[in-house]
């Protein structure tokens, strides 16, 4: 007989823990005897091992003042439930491919209850979400997260002169708008993906995050001299807003992570190379880390939904197509980042520094193409139509 003596505990007090991990090593049908000194313990124990199932009966010797006889009844709730796949990725079929709703927040590898809520997530199928990057370039991205304190000497002079200081809080301001709405678009879609695809999850959230510091380094950077911001166009906000509308997941990682901040890779390099000081250069690198990041989901997660839907291609590039008609009417690139941007390259207002700035820009800007055509390359575009598409991308660049 298993004899479990709890001395003064009460069962107001956890001495049902210790009970229970006595009778969960028992098989059905066995029992155990309780000794203990608290003066209510028969009271609470009576009802304890009625409301679980198990037999009570009044004992008095050894020292024991009951034995409880495990009932069959005991885990039930275990037997009432399903695994939610598995925790580890490791474990062939860890995450399934359509999680049930009812799965809801349950941790994936959790032996889920049935019945409960069952929370709607629209992106609950495997083929529209899941890249087998995700995991890696989540413990990529948690490992390169950087404080904007810390990471950046803020203190580093500003040695040049007005002209390009103009020119650099120009593309700080334009570089603030961008980010913002390169946050709002993830953030959107975080709780749309069913919790079971845990690394997409978290990924896009740290994407925001990531975007959120990018939102405060450049707008740290474009404050440094104490001047005010610069020029927010109608032109650069519509085609913005385009992004932030788009409801279709696919279409909006296609727009915004391999079109959009693959273009910005371009543009951020080119921010790091003719930055007129340590700040800028710091900031445009360190937002260039991340954004290689975001092109890698996107890419990574499209490629696989490509396999799963061929007729994904069509849709993307229709998208793109609407994208452009949609924003014809506008001016595209704000005349005043360009501007800044050959300003920025040039050094100077000199005119030959400006007709040097002038030629790196127009080579950024195909400099820009060319790296669009290569990331649909990279999704199964013919080449014809990655130059054709490249060239509706929007003059606003994101
Ligand atoms: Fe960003
Ligand atoms: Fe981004």
């Amino acid at each position: 007989m298993t004899l479990v003596d709890l001395g003064h505990l009460g069962l107001d007090e956890g001495a049902h823990i210790i009970i229970k991990h006595a009778i969960d090593q028992l098989p059905s049908g066995a029992s155990v005897d309780i000794c203990g000194t608290h003066p209510a313990l028969r009271v609470h124990l009576r009802a304890w091992s009625r409301a679980r199932g198990h037999a009570f009966e009044d004992v008095d010797e050894h020292g024991a003042v009951a034995r409880l006889t495990r009932g069959a009844a005991t885990g039930a709730q275990l037997r009432n439930s399903e695994p939610a796949g598995h925790a580890s990725l490791a474990v062939p079929g860890a995450v399934v491919e359509h999680p049930p709703r009812h799965w809801g927040v349950a941790a994936r590898g959790a032996s889920v209850e049935q019945g409960g809520p069952d929370p709607f997530f629209a992106l609950d199928e495997k083929w529209r979400v899941w890249s087998d990057d995700a995991p890696r370039l989540y413990a990529q991205a948690a490992a390169s997260q950087w404080d904007p304190a810390t990471a950046i000497d803020w203190e580093a002079p500003l040695q040049h002169g007005e002209v390009i200081e103009i020119a650099v809080i120009q593309v700080m301001t334009y570089l603030i708008e961008n980010e913002v709405a390169a946050l709002v678009v993830p953030a959107r879609f975080i709780a749309q993906v069913h919790p079971h695809f845990r690394e997409v999850m978290q990924l896009l959230a740290i994407q925001v995050a990531d975007e959120a510091r990018h939102i405060e380094a450049f707008t740290r950077r474009a404050t440094l001299s104490g001047r005010s911001l610069g020029l927010s166009t109608v032109g650069g906000r519509q085609s913005l807003q385009t992004l932030i509308d788009e409801p279709d997941f696919a279409v909006s990682s296609f727009l915004l992570s391999v079109l959009g901040e693959g273009t910005f890779l371009s543009l951020l390099s080119f921010l790091e190379a003719y930055a007129p000081d340590r700040v800028t250069q710091r900031v445009a690198q360190l937002a260039l880390q991340d954004e290689a990041r975001h092109v890698a989901f996107g890419i990574g997660h499209l490629r696989q939904q490509l396999d799963h839907e061929p007729d994904l291609r069509a849709r993307l590039v229709a998208a793109v197509e609407r994208r452009h008609d949609a924003l014809a009417q506008t001016s595209g690139l704000n005349d005043e980042v360009f501007d800044a941007l050959v300003v920025l390259a040039a050094g100077s207002l000199d005119p030959n520094a400006i007709a040097r700035g002038w030629a790196s820009v127009q080579e950024l800007q195909s400099d820009m193409d060319l790296g669009r055509r290569r990331r649909l390359a990279r999704l199964g575009f013919a080449p014809e139509e990655a130059e054709a598409l490249s060239a509706l991308h929007t003059r606003n660049f994101m």
